[in-house]
C-alpha cells in the first residue's frame, strides 16, 4: 500500500479524488489538508468532513483532516464557485447534516510537516493551489525532502487555459506558491489541465455504482458541475482533473511524462499563472542555446510533466474502487 496525503480545495472533482483515495485498496490516506481555493477554506475542510462521514460505512479508519491556508501566499483570494457551486459540491451539503465525524487536527502545513518526521516515503498529491505546499516548504525544507514525491494538478501546456486569457485554475489563484514549488528541486510529477481535460466522467458513468448511499452522494455532488460543463462546453459530463492526480500515484503507467523545466509566470495581468515549460535537451543542444536562456529557465531543476494519458484504462481505474464499493 503507497501511503499518501492529500492537500485539497474540496470542490466537486476534488471530492471525486478524495472519494477515489480512501476506497482504493492500494493508497493509505494519511492525512488530508485543506487550502483556499475553489471556496473558501472553511467550506473546503467541511466538504472533506462530509465526504468522510458518507464513506464512514465503507472506510477502516479515518484520515485526520486539517484547516490550511486561508489566502494565496500574496494575493486575495479568487473562488471558482459557477464551476463547483456555492457549497463547492454543487449544493450537496443542503442534503446532508453538518458532518460531525472527522477529527480536525491544528494546522494544515503542521499536519504535512509531523506526518512527514513520522514517516518516510510519502507521496503528496496536491489537487488545489499550492499555497500549503510553497508554507510547508519554507518552514521546514529538510522535512519536505522526506517526500518520496509530489504529484501536482496544475498548470496547462500547449495552449490550454481555464482561468485568464493562459493560465490554469490552480496556478492562477497562486501563481507565488506554484513557481516556488516547481523550483522547490523536491521530485514533482505535474498533471497539467491539457492532460486532465481528456478524462471525463459522465452521469452514464455513475448509474453503474451499485452502492446507493454512495452513489446518491456522487450525483448530488456532480449535477452542478456536469451543468456547467454542458452550459460551457457543450458536453455531457465532467473533468476529472483531480482524480487524475491520485490515479497518477496508483498507476503511474496511465500517464507518459517528460523531464524539463517549469517556471510560473506572476507578474503580468493577463499572463498571471501561465505555466512555461522547457524540455531538458543533452548536453550538446544545450550548449547550443542562447545565454539568457541557460541563464534564465535553465536555472531550475527539473520537473517531470505529464503529456499522455490512456483515457480507457484510467476510466477503468477510476471506476473500479466506486462499483466494488460495499
Ligand atoms: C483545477 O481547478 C479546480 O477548479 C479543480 O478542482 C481542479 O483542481 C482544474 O483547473
Ligand atoms: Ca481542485
Amino acid at each position: 500500500m503507497k501511503p499518501i496525503l492529500l492537500d485539497v480545495d474540496a470542490g466537486v472533482d476534488d471530492t471525486l479524488a478524495i472519494i477515489l483515495a480512501l476506497l482504493s485498496p492500494g493508497l493509505e490516506v494519511r492525512g488530508i489538508t485543506t487550502v483556499a481555493g475553489n471556496v473558501p477554506v472553511r467550506s473546503c475542510t467541511r466538504n472533506v468532513l462530509l465526504t468522510l462521514e458518507v464513506l464512514y460505512p465503507m472506510l477502516h479508519t479515518f484520515p485526520p483532516v486539517s484547516t490550511g491556508a486561508s489566502t494565496p501566499l500574496r494575493r486575495t483570494l479568487f473562488t471558482a464557485k459557477e464551476v463547483h457551486g456555492n457549497d463547492c459540491i454543487g449544493g450537496a451539503s443542503a442534503f446532508y447534516p453538518s458532518p460531525k465525524t472527522g477529527s480536525i487536527r491544528g494546522n494544515g502545513v503542521d499536519l504535512i510537516l509531523e506526518t512527514l518526521k513520522r514517516e518516510a516515503n510519502l507521496t503528496l498529491v496536491a489537487t488545489g493551489p499550492l499555497t500549503n505546499i510553497a508554507r510547508a516548504l519554507k518552514k521546514d525544507f529538510p522535512a519536505m525532502k522526506r517526500l518520496r514525491e509530489i504529484v501536482v494538478m496544475g498548470g496547462a501546456f500547449n495552449g490550454a487555459h481555464n482561468t485568464g486569457p493562459c493560465a490554469e485554475f490552480n496556478f492562477y489563484v497562486d501563481p507565488d506558491a506554484a513557481n516556488a514549488v516547481m523550483l522547490s528541486g523536491l521530485p514533482i510529477r505535474l498533471i497539467p489541465l491539457n492532460v486532465t481535460e481528456q478524462c471525463i466522467l459522465t452521469p452514464d458513468d455513475l448509474r453503474a455504482i451499485d452502492h446507493t448511499s454512495l452513489r446518491r452522494y456522487i450525483q448530488r455532488v456532480t449535477k452542478f458541475y456536469f451543468d456547467f460543463h454542458k452550459r460551457t462546453e457543450n458536453f455531457i459530463g465532467g473533468y476529472l482533473h483531480d482524480p487524475l492526480a491520485v490515479a497518477a500515484v496508483l498507476e503511474p503507467s496511465l500517464l507518459r511524462t517528460e523531464l524539463g523545466y517549469v517556471h510560473v509566470e506572476r507578474m503580468s495581468t493577463y499572463t498571471r499563472g501561465m505555466s512555461i515549460f522547457f524540455p531538458r535537451l543533452n548536453m550538446r543542444k544545450q550548449a547550443e542555446l542562447p545565454k539568457w536562456v541557460k541563464s534564465t529557465l535553465l536555472r531550475a531543476p527539473t520537473v517531470k510533466v505529464a503529456t499522455v494519458v490512456d483515457t480507457k484504462k484510467f476510466k477503468l481505474l477510476f471506476l473500479k474502487p466506486f462499483l466494488i464499493a460495499h
